[in-house]
């Protein structure tokens, strides 16, 4: 599986904690910057993050600011991508289960780096509902969202 990371300067250093600890449980990273914790807009990486994840070079992406709300607001401007702000595990999971989310999106201001990771871990390890048997209706309502625009 291969995980894209992004994030401003605000979400640098929870970017490089989760990117280092992926990489150390022997998943593919993509690091699409910001390579330094100096001030940097957040839609160049959502933008980036975005793009990967739409072109299957990435399963997942995941985007941090310091929030979570800039960039999510931005790569869900991106038609074929539906991110969500996870603060909790039981967001993530849902977010998979409910969404078919395919980037998550975390506020580093208001979590710790091993919640973060527990977080990221449930998002990248739960299926869609709606590939399941009784999930149609989860599968429909995403179909609706892909039909805007
Ligand atoms: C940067 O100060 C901050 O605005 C950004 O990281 C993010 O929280 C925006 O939504």
């Amino acid at each position: 599986m291969k995980i894209a990371f992004g994030s401003d300067h605000a979400g640098f250093a929870l970017k490089e904690f989760l990117r280092d600890s992926f990489k150390f449980k022997g998943f593919e990273v993509i690091d699409l910057g910001t390579y330094y914790p100096t001030p940097a807009d957040y839609p160049i990486y959502a933008k980036k993050v975005a793009g990967t994840v739409l072109s299957n070079n990435a399963d997942f992406g995941v985007l941090i600011c310091g929030t979570g709300l800039g960039m999510s607001i931005t790569a869900n401007k991106i038609a074929g991508i539906r991110a969500g702000l996870c603060m909790s595990v039981e967001y993530a999971e849902l977010a998979r289960k409910h969404n078919n989310a395919n980037v998550i999106c975390l506020g580093s201001r208001f979590i710790e780096n091993d919640k973060a990771l527990k977080i990221v871990e449930k998002f990248i390890s739960t299926g869609f509902d709606g590939d399941k048997p009784n999930g149609e209706r989860h599968k429909r309502r995403v179909a609706e969202i892909d039909e805007i625009l």
